[in-house]
């Protein structure tokens, strides 16, 4: 069975789905792998890496898709109007698409299942322990979380860590984690590693523990609604207004004393909560910096504006489109693992083929459409709705 490996064409993308790596073990499995040239360009991955690997390099996409069982991709395929190229029509009917298909933002997964296209959206794959190793959320979001702190150090006009030296001592900076999920533990350790003083504030209140086992201190309302934050997958919940009033008094009597803030807040299938007022970004010091990584999802700071970076009230506030992409060497590397440990189940061993078991926890969890139809729970409309 043919797999091919694509070239991103999406803006701000700079990852590949599959390294010279993977490419031998996808072969391993008993699969051909075609890699379109150039693929492997913004992770500095040349073509004869690839071909070293055992990929055949193909310089035009519609021969790089002909005949291909699987299709990887780091971003789902550009379509109708969205670029100069529509990958997805020259996906072949039948094929296996597998990829960061954002299934909530637009129609593009009715597309999928009218082209007759099998499509695996890596965001759904269920967080259990057996998929651990698929876990793109996790391997992105731990990048984001470090390149997070080393883009506001670069933005900060001040040292991290206290120097004391003849001509004077530097106080170390001081830095908030908003959220502390998998981007935002990562904040915390890089910015404790670069020497600086790190609070961290989140509704779930077993993030405590977390954050005060990395060195830093735990900034909260903590009451009888936090008891309850935290779903049964462990994600945070909207909050009340009442708790959304004493947060942002307790947000606002610390932010004044930061020089950075990191924010990494989520809620799943909602707006990004709001934290930062500009009325709070107002009273901190002029030179701060704010690096918003919730921006795409509207942002925790009033003020951050997406793939930009501005200045506010003395402050720099960064909104990155995509920073996994930014450090896009060794974010390709773990999701080409990540997809490497998600089809490896889906070939039999001894046919070599494609076995989808659809009674499969990951399988159900992460399948958009198949037979042409869209077969997701959370995308099927059901009766009455
Ligand atoms: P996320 O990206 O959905 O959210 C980031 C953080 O923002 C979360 O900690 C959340 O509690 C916090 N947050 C939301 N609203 C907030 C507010 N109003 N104020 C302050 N903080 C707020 O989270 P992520 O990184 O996807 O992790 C979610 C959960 O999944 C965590 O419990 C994590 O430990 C767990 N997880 C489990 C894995 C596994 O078992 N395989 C792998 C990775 C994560």
């Amino acid at each position: 069975m043919k797999v091919a490996v694509l070239k991103e064409r999406r803006r701000y993308e700079a990852r590949v789905a599959a390294t010279p790596d993977t490419v031998k073990k996808l072969i391993g499995l008993g699969l051909e792998v075609v890699v379109e040239a150039g693929a492997g360009a913004g992770a500095s991955i040349a073509d004869s890496a690839y071909e070293a690997a055992g990929a055949k390099i193909e310089g035009d996409l519609a021969a790089a898709l002909k005949g291909a069982g699987i299709v990887l991709k780091v971003q789902r395929p550009l379509a109708g109007k969205d670029g100069d190229v529509d990958e997805l029509a020259l996906i072949d009917k039948g094929a296996v698409l597998i990829g960061l298909l954002a299934p909530y933002s637009g129609d593009h997964v009715a597309a999928y299942a009218a082209a007759g296209i099998t499509s695996f959206s890596l965001e759904f794959v269920p967080r259990i322990t057996r998929a651990q190793s698929m876990d793109v959320l996790s391997s992105q979001a731990n990048l984001a979380g470090y390149k997070a702190v080393i883009d506001a150090s670069s933005a900060f006009g001040r040292a991290f860590p206290m120097m004391m030296t003849a001509a004077g001592t530097i106080a170390p900076a001081r830095v908030l984690v908003m959220g502390v999920g998998v981007a935002g533990l990562q904040a915390i350790a890089t910015a404790r590693r670069l020497g600086a003083v790190v609070s961290a504030t989140d509704v779930r209140l077993a993030t405590k523990e977390q954050v005060q086992s990395l060195g830093a201190s735990f900034v909260a309302v903590e009451n009888e609604e936090t008891k309850q934050a935290e779903t049964s997958g462990g994600y945070a919940k909207e909050m009340s207004d009442e708790y959304k009033k004493l947060q942002a008094e307790l947000i606002q009597a610390t932010i004044q004393k930061m020089d950075i803030v990191i924010c990494t807040a989520l809620i799943p299938g909602r707006k990004a909560p709001t934290l930062v007022t500009e009325a709070m970004v107002k009273s901190m010091k002029p030179g701060s910096v704010i690096v918003d990584l919730a921006v795409e999802q509207g942002g925790n700071c009033e003020l951050s504006q997406f793939a930009k970076t501005v200045t506010k009230h003395g402050v720099t506030i960064i909104g990155p489109a995509n920073l996994p992409a930014e450090i896009a060497v060794d974010a390709s590397m773990l999701f080409s693992k990540n997809v490497l440990n998600f089809v490896t189940p889906l070939i039999d061993k001894d046919t070599k083929s494609l076995k989808i078991d659809g009674e499969d926890a990951i399988v159900k969890g992460s399948l958009l459409t198949q037979n042409g139809q869209i077969v997701h729970p959370s995308l099927v409309a059901k009766p009455g709705e």
